[in-house]
């Protein structure tokens, strides 16, 4: 192939700013190493009976690392979503307002759980639920409101805890993207009746699949035994036996999970500082903006590092043919991350399998969720948390990644989304 220029855009066969591998995830080490092969030799490798003795341990830690007085391990962040719901005692048929901007599951868990999701839209400063947009949408029906702490923020705890109480609503935080964070000094998942997080591969800490609820409410958390446990009681539980799935982890994700628990707070330093670098670069880059941290977030939870995106700044370009140029450019990076869910082709109402769902959609269709479409559609951009996990060097790659393909954007204007997608495919098969 023909030399070409640092200049030229990667997406157009230039060569890109950055080829070197980024930090590696998940993050691992021979202490995970050692703690699986203990948990190998030791033979419970199981959840059954629960608790599991490494579970146990984790959970309490993981608890206590919250500031809530329990925590269960479950299978994954969209079953302790589920069971979180049904424990809290939102029963079905009944509302759960969702913010319209997060991943599919926030949804489909309250449809798991027999409840009807009905979606809010979002803040356009921080991606979090929009407690106005979600206070016009109670109803006698509303049982609970489930904020999720989108990205790298967390939602404003003190304006739901508000509606909350005022409209007698149950709370349960969604924390997959948010592990360690607190706001105003306590750790998120302890705000609500409930939170729930995710241990998904791509998640601040994993095994590779698993979740876990928190909750300081004894009877909560007998519930959420029977429903994991395949109904069975907790020892010495009030709450009667129900009818349960299994949804235990087995105590080979848990001895990995104590070591992840062990690394997230020097993780969330290297972050927060290489972030800060990143959000004062974008400060002085015309189209970007940062999202806003309220002020209440006293610990940052960094899970993706996202910017707004204006196509203006940048010869007229649309967010997603930024993302294929950057990404050209050496950067992962992502815009469709989430759709508007109230768009979304994962999320369509079977009458059959979900009257209830079906029942309040044509008494009331979804409201318009402008703030929610344009995240999704035409601005957000999404760079995952591991390349905050190096160096200045790190940064300052990504910010010349960006600066480079502002500088070629008019190169790229006007073409079709099928051509970009040629190059994009001609691109990474190089
Ligand atoms: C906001 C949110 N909620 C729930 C989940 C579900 O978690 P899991 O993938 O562990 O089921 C995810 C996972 O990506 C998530 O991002």
């Amino acid at each position: 192939m023909a030399n070409r220029s640092a200049a030229e855009l990667a997406l157009l066969g230039g060569t890109p700013v950055r080829s070197s591998p980024w930090p590696q995830w998940p993050a691992r080490g021979p202490e995970e190493e050692r703690a699986v092969i203990a948990a190998l030799r030791h033979g419970d490798w199981g959840g059954f009976p629960l608790p599991n003795e490494r579970a146990a341990t984790f959970a309490r830690a993981f608890a206590e690392r919250h500031d809530s007085a329990h925590a269960l391990c479950v299978a994954n962040g969209t079953v302790s979503l589920e069971v979180a719901l049904q424990a809290m005692g939102v029963e079905p048929g009944a509302e759960v307002i969702v913010p319209a901007y997060t991943f599919e599951a926030t949804a489909s868990a309250a449809l798991f759980a027999g409840c009807v999701p009905v979606f809010a839209d979002i803040d356009p400063d921080t991606y979090c639920i929009d407690v106005g947009a979600a206070e016009a949408l109670v109803t006698d029906r509303t049982q609970a409101i489930v904020p999720v702490h989108l990205a790298m923020t967390v939602a404003d705890l003190d304006s739901v805890g508000a509606l909350a109480e005022k409209h007698e609503l149950a709370v349960l935080e969604d924390c997959a993207h948010a592990h360690g964070a607190r706001w105003r000094g306590r750790g998120v998942g302890s705000w609500g009746e409930a939170g729930s997080f995710s241990f998904q591969s791509s998640k601040l800490m994993t095994s590779g699949e698993g979740g876990i609820v928190t909750t300081s409410d004894d009877v909560i958390l007998d519930r959420l035994h029977a429903l994991v446990n395949c109904g069975r009681q907790r020892p010495g539980a009030a709450e009667p036996a129900a009818i349960g799935h299994n949804y235990r982890m087995t105590d080979l994700q848990a001895a990995v999970l104590e070591v992840q628990l062990g690394r997230l707070d020097r993780q969330h330093e290297i972050r927060a500082r290489n972030a800060s670098r990143l959000r004062a670069a974008i400060e002085d880059i015309a189209g970007l903006t940062n999202l806003r941290i309220d002020d209440r977030v006293t610990t940052q939870a960094i899970y993706q590092f996202v910017f707004r995106f204006e196509s203006g700044a940048f010869a007229g370009l649309d967010r997603d043919t930024f993302v294929a140029a950057l990404e050209a450019e050496g950067v992962p990076c992502d815009g469709r991350f989430y759709e508007s869910l109230p768009a979304s082709e994962l999320l369509r109402p079977d009458p059959a399998r979900y009257p209830a769902w079906s029942a309040t959609l044509a008494r009331s269709p979804v409201p318009d969720c402008p703030n929610a479409e344009r995240a999704a559609y035409r601005e957000a951009v999404w760079l995952p948390h591991q390349l905050l996990l190096g160096t200045t060097t790190e940064v300052d790659d990504i910010v010349e990644a960006v600066l480079k393909v502002q500088r070629g954007a008019a190169g790229l204007a006007g073409l079709e989304s099928a051509e970009v997608e040629r190059l994009r495919l001609a691109r990474s098969a190089r």
